[in-house]
């Protein structure tokens, strides 16, 4: 039975941990100081789905006041092909519909073919037309 709950500061340490062997590879530089901030800063943002109270997966459903935007939806290896990554979605367009969102967004490399399973069986599809234009700052 998936269980899906706000993060509290208690999970820092094991969803560093998670990230680190259950999420997509990117050039993220995270450390449990941004972990802390994203939660004091929006304490329902970042969702953890537990089954039988162990940690299976993550998503963090970002509001900014303007446009909802997915991020970090991972599955232990373990647990996919179970419908954690699908109640994950789900929680965050629940939780999205509260704030009057339109559409949700996510960040997706172009060849992570899983990622492309799960956000295509939860109704997403990509917009050829569009390209992320970065900048590091600091
Ligand atoms: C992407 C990810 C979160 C999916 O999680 P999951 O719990 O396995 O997803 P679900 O079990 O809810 O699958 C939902 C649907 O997606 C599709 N799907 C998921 N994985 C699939 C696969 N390997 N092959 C084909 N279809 C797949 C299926 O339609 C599935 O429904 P079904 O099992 O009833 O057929 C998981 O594979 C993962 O953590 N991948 C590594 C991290 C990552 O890439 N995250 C995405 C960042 S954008």
């Amino acid at each position: 039975m998936v269980t899906i709950r706000p993060a509290t500061h208690a999970d820092i340490p094991d969803i560093l941990e998670f990230w680190r062997r259950a999420a997509e590879n990117t050039d993220r530089q995270d450390d449990a100081s941004k972990v802390t901030a994203l939660i004091d800063h929006d304490p329902d943002a970042l969702l953890v789905a537990e089954l039988d109270g162990v940690l299976a997966g993550t998503v963090i459903a970002g509001w900014d006041g303007w446009r909802a935007h997915l991020y970090r939806l991972a599955v232990a290896p373990e647990f996919r092909r179970r419908g954690v990554g699908s109640a994950l979605i789900a929680a965050a367009e629940k939780r999205f519909e509260n704030f009057g969102a339109f559409r949700a967004d996510a960040m997706v490399l172009r060849d992570n073919d899983l990622a492309h399973h799960a956000w295509k069986a939860a109704g997403y599809h990509a917009q050829p037309h569009w390209g992320r234009w970065v900048k590091t700052l600091g």
